[in-house]
């Protein structure tokens, strides 16, 4: 199985989720958005009216167990691209940036990280499937270590902010979204998410660091298919 898994990690708006899902059609194989998983604890989170709105990892510790036998409770369900939880479609909500940082906030905390551990690689040995592109920020290096592609996808910092502001923009038709916002978020999550101790986001030493900041999706996906073919 390890050389029918392909995981593709890198910074947010690095333009993994695209890729994977087209590099995933390509070859037919699953496709696991890993981020999925923390922002659904995010939603969780942020659908609890007990839980803390001032979140820090003091009422992370306190509540993670709950958060996490909630999760491991709940009926996930992913269909052409949209997330049901327990039957409600949920996908607009956890896209949004609020539920992103929320995420990139839950997902330092280390007992989190180890119960999605278990959840991915389940996931990855359900019977029947072909093969998997996952992405994520730790699925070359603690997930699949053993997977044989293994892809870091970089892009620069502005060109990922120019790319997120379009999304939003054309998913949303939020006109009041600026780009600097958005340039900040991407800075600070990056920060986060590179400099936590549980899993940071970091390339496996043996990972193939692909830039892709003047690269189209194209360009980047044949770059990809061609890299897998050779390993
Ligand atoms: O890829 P994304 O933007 O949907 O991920 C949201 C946050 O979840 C990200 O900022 C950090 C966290 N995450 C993680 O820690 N590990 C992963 N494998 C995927 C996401």
């Amino acid at each position: 199985m390890n050389n029918k898994i392909i995981t593709i990690d890198g910074p947010s708006a690095s333009g993994k989720g695209t890729i994977a899902k087209k590099i995933a059609d390509i070859l037919g194989f699953n496709y696991l958005d890993s981020g999925v998983l923390y922002r659904i604890l995010a939603y969780i989170y942020s659908s609890q009216p007990d839980f803390s709105h001032d979140i820090n990892t003091e009422n992370i510790q306190q509540c993670q167990q709950i958060l996490i036998d909630k999760f491991n409770h709940s009926k996930i369900l992913f269909e052409n691209n949209n997330i049901f939880l327990e039957n409600i479609n949920i996908t607009s909500f956890i896209r949004s940036e609020t539920i992103g940082t929320l995420a990139s906030i839950l997902a330092a905390n280390q007992n989190i990280r180890i119960q999605l551990l278990d959840w991915q690689r389940k996931y990855a040995l359900a019977q029947g499937l072909e093969g998997l592109v996952t992405d994520g920020r730790d699925m070359g290096t603690v997930v699949f270590p053993n997977a044989k592609c293994k892809i870091f996808l970089i892009a620069d910092v502005n060109k990922r902010a120019q790319r997120r502001y379009e999304q939003i923009i054309s998913q949303t038709k939020n006109q009041d979204v600026k780009l600097n916002d958005i340039l900040l978020n991407l800075k600070q999550r990056d920060e986060r998410d590179i400099n936590r101790s549980s899993s940071p986001l970091k390339p496996s030493n043996d990972a193939f660091i692909l830039d892709n900041s003047n690269l189209t999706i194209e360009e980047t996906v044949n770059i990809v298919l061609t890299y897998y073919k050779t390993v």
